[in-house]
């Protein structure tokens, strides 16, 4: 049997080129040699968005992303997890096996709390449930599919560790292996992309290059890139640049020994650089703007794609709610 590689993007904002270059583009490569499961988080996406508009239409945003980067949905699972509701059945069997100060943990509730520390609130102040509780609907959402490899950002390994903790106790508890353990799977060299300003790039730094931007959008934004206050016949270091560093993402080797070359001997200003990078980054992205275009054109036909996706991923959730229930003593 393959080995199964799944992972999720919850529906908050638009994608950016790290949600890209750093979950998208490694996915679909594992895509090649490993049975695919991947989804749109988008009851995670409920913890934040609160308009129903705007969660709406990011679901399709997100799921006609994943299909212009290249998803072959014939090939790989593609779905809503709300589509799936075993996933929430099992979510309320593990939460049996999950200890509070695990939850106390997680780094995003810990980041929660916090705040309103710092801010001198009380500490609770606008954590729902669902934020508490996020890491038991994740390792739900993992395990239900029988899940071997994860292939997530850094930010994520913990989640992942928590699944693997939450699924030992069940065994542990049984002793048989009822679940599947999940491992991380990080791309080290894809693990961060840098943004504007040269740290990760992340919707919350606010320093993103959206994915699906016009030409126009792209350049203007590029052109924004944070750069030091070297003059135009100053050498330039490369490979202490994030503006190099966007680069090799998109370009050959041949380009990259070039330009890298032409930073070192001085001469180049870091609005030529920019324009270097400007033009592979649309270079890469026009093709994928434009199927993204055509797809988002046709939501009933894309709806459709993640009811056959949901249609397909349904009984293997359901086979691992099964050999839970009769675990546990509550046959169906
Ligand atoms: N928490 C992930 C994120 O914010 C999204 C996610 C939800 C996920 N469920 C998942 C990722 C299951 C991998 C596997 O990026």
């Amino acid at each position: 049997m393959r080995k199964v590689s799944l992972t999720g993007i919850k529906p908050t904002g638009s994608l950016h080129i790290g949600n890209y270059l750093g979950a998208i583009k490694p996915a679909l490569e594992l895509a090649k040699e490993f049975d695919a499961r991947y989804f749109i988080a988008d009851y995670h996406g409920l913890n934040t968005i609160k308009d129903p508009k705007e969660l709406n239409f990011t679901i399709r945003h997100v799921a006609a992303g994943w299909l212009a980067a290249g998803l072959d949905p014939e090939r790989v699972l593609l779905y809503r997890q709300s589509s799936i509701p075993e996933i929430f059945e099992l979510t309320v069997m593990l939460m049996a096996f999950t200890s509070k100060g695990l939850m106390n943990r997680a780094h995003a509730y810990k980041a929660a709390v916090q705040v309103n520390a710092d801010k001198g609130d009380d500490l609770d102040a606008g954590v729902n449930m669902g934020l508490f509780t996020y890491p038991v609907l994740m390792a739900a959402d993992i395990i239900a599919f029988d899940s071997d490899v994860v292939p997530v950002g850094q930010d994520q390994v913990q989640h992942i560790e928590m699944a693997q903790d939450i699924a030992g106790a069940v065994n542990a508890n049984y002793k048989k292996p009822v679940l599947k353990v999940p491992k991380a799977a990080i791309q080290d060299s894809v693990a961060t992309v840098a943004g504007l300003d040269g740290r990760k790039m992340s919707k919350s730094y606010n320093n993103a290059i959206e994915l699906f931007c016009s030409e126009a959008v792209l350049q203007k934004t590029i052109m924004r890139m944070v750069t030091n206050s070297q003059g135009v016949e100053e050498p330039k270091d490369p490979d202490s640049s994030h503006i190099f560093s966007l680069y090799k993402f998109f370009a050959d080797q041949g380009e990259q020994d070039a330009l890298a070359a032409r930073y070192r001997a001085g001469g180049m200003g870091w609005g030529v650089a920019k324009e270097e990078l400007f033009r592979v980054t649309n270079r890469a992205l026009s093709p994928m703007r434009e199927r993204y275009e055509a797809i988002i054109a046709d939501i009933p036909a894309l709806d459709k794609i993640l009811e056959q996706g949901a249609e397909k991923a349904r009984p293997i959730a359901a086979a691992t709610i099964k050999r839970l229930r009769k675990a546990c003593g509550i046959d169906s």
